[in-house]
């Protein structure tokens, strides 16, 4: 029990609603309640749902010890001075919580101070964020503020205790408690509740006043109904908030005029390009924005609950998991998704240069979105993507504008490590997030030869890592300068962060690798008319050029490929042929090491698609033999060994990893969380500071075109990916040479890089169906 006696004023839908949750939980030994409508209190009473009720609230409010005020804002002032008197009179004590449920705060605080002559300590602005289309108690749900917010406003002069109590009631009803000023309430629900209601009031207002109303009405598509759904509501109650949070709806209302004015403009000028801009924008934050405030991906959809008069959308976590059945031979010719490197250097470039580019094979996958989004945030238009086609209105080097609020990166390290590249040499400020697991990643690899260029910004997580915070140049009062850095491992994200910055440079920026890492950001700067010097390991740009629009096509992306490379090589009597795969030299380390292996590989169709070398992969069934896998080929193939060390489980002998600590600090501890996984699935590995050593299971004698079929390699288990889409498409390659249901828990990731892997894998012939929750 939380308290005594709960008394609630007011037995409308939040109200009754709250009573009956407060009922279910028991949360509270009594309640009771005020209504001026005997027929509410009757029915509260009937219904059991409190003990004692009236129209007066002398009357049944003694003993009490909390007071919900659950009344239109306006008779907020007539409420507070019954609670006056019943203090006066004894019949609860001075300092009783009160609280209430108002849409706006700033009244209710002045009708306090009005009437109490100062502020209790006992009371605590609230407002849940739920509600519904009907009202009254017989539409009271006790489950109303289930995963739905509730805005506390403590007051300087509020009781620590009273507002742990509250926040204590409304959690134990389901709600999720966010705390901020009154002013700050009264401003943000003047934009995401107040000002929608007065416009959706106004457009039936404008059509209704028509002299051909009825024609409008009639005809009135879905766009009309949507928007206006909300002009529903009860008019006077939207009469008493609009004139109770005046100021704040004052100004958000002026601030949409100046928007409604601009977009008018754009219409009479028919500016085509910065339209397009304004609608893309707007289309993808809307599609966006829940994803951005729960850090969820950008392709799944949300699950929004019921607007209300007063709801903001809300959304919730998706989990997936992929449920396995052991199959054994795959077979077919499959096209696998874009290249994700090259489609988030294709934005960044594209929205850099003069012109217009055209991408196509754009992978539409959540790492490659978050750039694309941080784009459209920062003022590029950009079209699409659809079926791959993205178009970018480039804004030239000097055109990016100050995103409004902080960029999220997702689960993109790519996103995160170039733009700060680009973003440090900027004029404004920026902020840089990611979800948890990119929260993880360190920054400082990045932020430190930043530094030494002259860029100040700062990685506010706790050990290095994001949120970045830059600042720009105009703050700073210079630009940055080129220098020379020798990269402690051979990582092309730092390499190209560092280019990058390079191009607003002054002087020659140098990056000098250790061992040769991927080179699609210069071989695309090349492609956008800037010269880039390399001179073996050493890479070099000069500051102040210019990049010049070109057409892109994204070939398939061999990391995707890789997955089914391990698979048709690990099962039986197969074959698989991808198509048009990236055949860039400093990506093609899993053939290398694959052969190394054994595998029978083989590539045709070889030729150039927009500067990189392109081929169609065919790989058949082959008995896999265990290698020490050569350093240098581990830059190459730095994505590719969850899925190897697959590979090396159904090899015949150990496969012996090292070298590879950069592993360690991908999506996850990719050494640590692979060698958990497989000794799950009964395969023996030693981890190694910088690699692994696995303990082949092939048998020597194995053919892999016999009819018997080949051992299992794999046990059944259950898997957890640690947030990582390679972890989770690894193990699910595992299960062509398992002997049970193979689990993967938390698959949802792997829609950042390789959406429809699960459909794709199933029509060649395995079996993994997906769950979601
Ligand atoms: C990438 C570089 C690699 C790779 C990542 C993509 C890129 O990271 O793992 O998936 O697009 O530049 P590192 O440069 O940190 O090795």
């Amino acid at each position: 029990m939380l308290f005594e006696q709960v008394c609630i004023i007011g037995l409308g839908l939040i109200g009754a609603s709250l009573a009956q949750a407060i009922k279910d939980r028991q949360l509270a030994t009594r309640i009771v309640a005020v209504d001026r409508q005997p027929a509410s209190v009757q029915a509260a009473l009937d219904a059991q749902v409190i003990i004692a009720g009236s129209a007066k609230l002398a009357d049944v409010v003694v003993d009490s010890d909390c007071i919900i005020v659950a009344v239109p804002v306006k008779a907020v002032t007539g409420v507070f001075t019954e609670i006056q008197q019943a203090i006066t009179q004894g019949l609860v004590a001075e300092d009783c919580i009160i609280s209430d449920v108002c849409s706006t705060k700033q009244n209710v605080v002045t009708a306090a101070k009005q009437v109490f002559g100062h502020l209790p300590s006992g009371l605590v602005p609230a407002h849940p964020i739920a509600g519904a289309e009907q009202s009254g108690f017989h539409s009271r749900r006790a489950d109303l503020f289930v995963n739905h917010s509730l805005i506390i406003c403590p007051l300087k002069t509020t009781r620590p205790q009273a507002v742990l109590q509250i926040s204590d009631l409304w959690q134990a009803v389901g709600a999720t408690i966010m705390k901020m000023d009154v002013a700050h309430h009264d401003a943000v629900l003047a934009y995401t509740s107040h000002l929608p209601h007065l416009l959706a009031f106004n457009l039936v207002e404008q059509l209704a006043s028509h002299d051909d109303n009825m024609d409008i009405f009639r005809y009135a598509a879905g766009g009309f109904r949507d928007f206006t759904r909300i002009a529903a509501s009860d008019p006077v109650m939207w009469h008493d908030i609009f004139i109770a949070n005046k100021p704040a709806l004052l100004n958000a209302l002026d601030e949409y005029s100046e928007y409604l004015a601009k977009l008018r403009y754009l219409i009479k000028q028919e500016d085509s390009t910065q339209l397009l801009g304004l609608l893309g924008r707007a289309q993808s934050a809307r599609k966006h924005f829940g994803h951005m405030l729960t850090s969820t991906p950008y392709t799944k959809q949300l699950t929004e609950t019921s607007h209300t008069e007063n709801s903001m959308a809300h959304s919730t976590h998706v989990s997936s998991t992929y449920i396995i059945t052991p199959s054994r031979t795959i077979n077919g010719t499959i096209e696998v998704p874009g290249d994700k490197s090259i489609s988030h250097r294709s934005i960044m470039f594209g929205s850099l240069a003069e012109g217009i580019t055209k991408v196509s094979g754009f992978l539409e996958g959540e790492d490659a979105l978050a750039t694309l989004q941080a784009f459209r945030d920062m003022g590029v238009t950009i079209e699409g993507p659809e079926n791959g086609e993205v178009v970018i209105h480039g804004v030239g080097i000097n055109g990016l504008k100050p995103s409004r609020t902080p960029l999220y990166m997702g689960n993109s390290g790519t996103t995160m490590r170039l733009l700060s590249g680009i973003l440090a040499a900027q004029k404004f400020d920026s902020v840089l997030t990611g979800d948890a697991s990119l929260s993880k990643r360190p920054m400082e690899r990045v932020a430190k030869p930043l530094r030494e260029m002259g860029a100040t910004l700062q990685t506010t997580g706790e050990r290095g890592t994001a949120p970045i915070s830059i600042t720009g140049s105009d703050k700073r009062g210079s630009q940055l300068h080129g220098i020379t850095y020798e990269m402690p491992v051979a990582s092309a994200q730092v390499k190209s962060c560092l280019l990058l910055a390079g191009l607003w440079a002054t002087g020659k920026t140098t990056v000098i690798q250790p061992e040769v890492s991927r080179d699609h950001t210069e071989r695309m700067l090349s492609a956008f008319g800037y010269e880039v010097q390399i001179e073996g390991n050493r890479i070099s740009v000069e500051g102040g050029g210019k990049l010049t629009a070109c057409d892109i096509a994204v070939p398939a992306d061999i990391s995707s490929a890789a997955f089914f490379m391990v698979a048709a090589s690990i099962a039986q009597n197969s074959e698989i042929t991808i198509t048009k795969v990236g055949m860039n030299p400093t990506r093609t380390g899993i053939i290398d090491i694959l052969q190394l292996m054994n595998a029978d590989i083989s590539l045709s169709n070889e030729t150039f698609v927009g500067g990189e070398p392109v081929a169609d992969i065919t790989i058949r069934s082959a008995p896999l033999t265990g290698i020490h896998i050569p350093e240098h080929l581990v830059p190459l193939a730095i994505d590719e060994f969850p899925v190897l060390f697959v590979a090396a489980s159904c090899a015949i002998g150990q496969t012996v990893l090292s070298g590879a600590k950069e592993l360690r600090v991908k999506e996850s501890d990719r050494i640590a969380v692979m060698a958990d996984g497989l000794t799950q699935l009964g395969v023996n590995c030693t981890v190694t500071e910088d690699g692994i050593i696995i303990e082949g299971k092939g048998l020597a004698e194995q053919d892999d075109n016999a009819t018997s079929a080949l051992p299992a390699v794999f046990g059944g288990g259950e898997i957890y990916s640690h947030h990582d889409h390679r972890i989770a498409m690894s193990f699910a390659v595992a299960s062509l040479r398992a002997s049970d249901t193979i689990t993967i828990n938390g698959v949802e990731t792997v829609n950042t890089s390789f959406p429809g892997f699960s459909e794709l894998a199933n029509k060649i012939g395995m079996t993994i169906a997906t769950r979601t929750v």
